[in-house]
């Protein structure tokens, strides 16, 4: 008889931005009138650049012409991208991640929730708190997590590791010790940073504690402050316990476009086996290669007018976050982030639930936010604003707000 995968039916209600998605549109049914600013889910508002845009069309052409038409993508990549990425993301700060080293895929959502895979059942996870859902979700998915404790939100068999202004969102150590550690920097949702040696000391613990860092540099293209590494792999020992993995869609608007890559350096190995051979095995199993018009693209965005391009749209959005920040510490509030990330996580007024806040801000101001309880039980009272939004949208949300929250 057949038997449904139980580990889905703990999971609480839907993903986090798909009950937003429907608390909108159904706002929206009631109230055809307002206009909403969505700054709530993290997707970016400018279109491609033309360096980019060129590179597609281009693909898109030779995919026409029987003399360079291309069929399956190479599972793990085509080398053009991963030595594009190799030198210009690794080699040029000093980290010596070889091209074979790279698994180019379809996204960091994808692989941020795949990678487990390739470990026991019986590993536990340490999370901060809050965290990006994927992470927690997938592992819950194939049964690590444990049950769901509806009145704490938490997992029973999660560790979590509490990130909030009181710790300056350092997460401590954990007092029970993990096999997998996520680590999301610069964080989504919080925003916050590590400096370098504050994440060798978490290399060092993976290594001294036998443990795997999942290292998320999903924004690393929002670093701007000095002494912010821009990968683990600058840190000593890293690529003996760090798997980083990384997106294209945040530097350089591919939300749309879908692509990403993971790096598992060949010296990672767990009880006699290279982590390297088991993420090919499983990458060329289930997937059958990022499409070529799409790595073409990503290649594109490594050229020089490319990186000169991505600049300019990271720029955009970060004055959008000084615009956020900067307006709401003049109304009062406690904010965080919007420094070395596109993400401003705000302290809700007269200590309001995360979901009241998203409720009144929305009624009140018609802009969407995103509850900060919904990234983990620490994030409760907590509200995380995006910067991804147009110039006009941002400065427009910021004066509702301003009218509402003066
Ligand atoms: C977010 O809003 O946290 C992200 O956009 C979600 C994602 O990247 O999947």
């Amino acid at each position: 008889m057949v038997r449904i995968n139980g580990n889905y039916l703990k999971l609480p209600g839907s993903y986090l931005f798909s009950t937003i998605a429907k608390k909108v549109a159904a706002f929206s049914e009631t109230n055809p009138d307002k206009e909403i600013i969505r700054l709530g889910i993290g997707d970016v508002t400018l279109p491609l650049t033309p360096t980019i845009l060129a590179a597609m069309h281009t693909a898109v052409d030779e995919m026409g012409q029987a003399e360079t038409f291309r069929g399956y993508a190479p599972d793990l990549g085509y080398s053009f991208l991963r030595e594009a990425i190799a030198r210009t993301d690794y080699q040029k700060r000093g980290c010596a991640i070889d091209p074979e080293e790279i698994f180019v895929s379809d996204g960091a959502k994808s692989d941020s929730g795949n990678i487990q895979e390739i470990f026991d059942n019986a590993c536990r996870i340490a999370v901060t708190d809050p965290v990006y859902p994927v992470y927690v979700d997938s592992n819950a998915m194939a049964g690590r997590c444990g049950d769901y404790d509806k009145e704490r939100e938490v997992w029973t068999n999660v560790i979590y590791m509490p990130s909030t202004s009181e710790n300056h969102f350092v997460p401590e150590f954990p007092k029970e010790t993990p096999d997998l550690i996520y680590l999301c920097l610069p964080n989504n949702p919080t925003g916050t940073t590590l400096k370098k040696s504050e994440l060798q000391a978490w290399v060092d613990y993976a290594i001294k504690n036998r443990a795997v860092i999942l290292y998320d540099a999903a924004y690393e293209a929002y670093i701007h402050e000095d002494d912010v590494p821009h990968s683990i792999y600058e840190c000593d020992g890293a690529r003996e316990c760090a798997i980083e993995l990384r997106s294209f869609s945040k530097n350089a608007g591919f939300t749309g476009v879908r692509l990403g890559f993971t790096v598992v350096p060949k010296d990672l190995v767990v009880d006699g086996t290279p982590l390297h051979s088991l993420w090919a095995r499983r990458h060329g199993t289930k997937f059958n290669g990022a499409p070529y018009i799409i790595q073409r693209a990503g290649e594109a965005v490594y050229t020089d007018e490319g990186q000169k391009e991505i600049r300019g749209l990271v720029s955009y959005y970060m004055e959008n976050a000084k615009v956020i920040k900067d307006g709401l510490q003049s109304l009062g509030f406690e904010v965080y982030g919007g420094v070395n990330a596109p993400y401003i996580w705000l302290k809700t007024p007269d200590n309001m639930t995360s979901w009241d806040f998203f409720d009144d801000l929305l009624n009140r101001a018609n802009v969407v936010g995103t509850p900060g309880s919904g990234f983990g039980p620490s994030g409760e009272h907590y509200f995380r604003l995006t910067a991804f939004g147009t110039h006009e949208n941002t400065k427009k949300a910021l004066e509702r707000i301003r009218e509402n929250y003066r």
